[in-house]
């Protein structure tokens, strides 16, 4: 793992949007998989506006989403499929067949997890992996305690997640359950970045760098991957004892 500060949540974001650009550039195939959320919003904006400017060609790569609210369609503003819809899909026209999320209403999520797992396989893996972090640790909708080996599954929700998750929806859900990738996902992806920016996320970013590796704080996973970038402002540092 390697910690990259930044000044700010611009350049952050910048640098993050940056490595997927390089990289469709260089692999025009790639497996790109990404967290919704607040921390990724600049990404996807910077991303959008470098796609156009530069005229990259996305018509190959693959879009894979991290997770979703179970029971939350994606009409729902607060789904991350709006998200994604909204931020990359619809200002950048990419295809369905390029695009694959947990569809969260499915009947039988079991087989919904295997879907997905199946496409990160039949693609040759996940290229790179972007994602934030919860303020419990969490990655994705892997909560505490979760498995490292776990690959896409359906989860209770922990109380952190249920309450912080409410500000993405304009009329309070009902939040229980998650479906998501799992760490063994992330573990098998070729590049991982998470980003954090703002205070608030300090004390999150000092368990994820600095604490012990253990899956009662998922995000520690990262100091165990070979190209696991934690990449944060200077706000989010402001906890770490070794800022260099
Ligand atoms: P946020 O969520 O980016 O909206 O802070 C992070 C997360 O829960 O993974």
């Amino acid at each position: 793992m390697q910690v990259k500060i930044y000044k700010d949540n611009q350049s952050l974001s910048e640098a993050a949007a940056n490595e997927i650009i390089d990289l469709v550039k260089k692999k025009p195939n790639a497996v790109v998989c990404m967290a919704s959320g607040d921390t990724p919003r600049l990404t996807c904006k910077l991303f959008v506006e470098k796609t156009k400017k530069e005229m990259v060609d996305l018509a190959h790569m693959t879009f894979i989403g991290l997770d979703e609210w179970v029971g939350i369609p994606p009409e729902n503003d607060g789904s991350c499929h709006y998200f994604f819809q909204n931020e990359i899909f619809k200002p950048l026209h990419l295809s369905l067949s390029q695009i694959h999320l947990f569809d969260a209403k499915a009947v039988n999520l079991e087989e919904e997890c295997k879907k997905m797992d199946k496409i990160t396989f039949e693609k040759g893996g996940i290229d790179l992996m972007i994602v934030g972090i919860g303020m419990n640790g969490h990655i994705g909708f892997n909560e505490p305690g979760v498995s490292f080996e776990n690959y896409a599954h359906v989860i209770d929700l922990d109380e952190t997640t249920v309450t912080v998750g409410q500000k993405y929806f304009k009329i309070p859900a009902t939040l229980q359950k998650g479906i998501t990738l799992g760490l063994k996902h992330l573990q098998e992806s070729k590049k991982v970045l998470l980003l954090a920016n703002g205070t608030k996320k300090a004390g999150m970013v000092k368990k994820t760098i600095e604490g012990e590796i253990t899956n009662a704080f998922p995000a520690s996973i990262m100091q165990m991957h070979p190209r696991g970038f934690v990449m944060i402002d200077e706000e989010a540092a402001g906890l770490l004892e070794n800022k260099n």
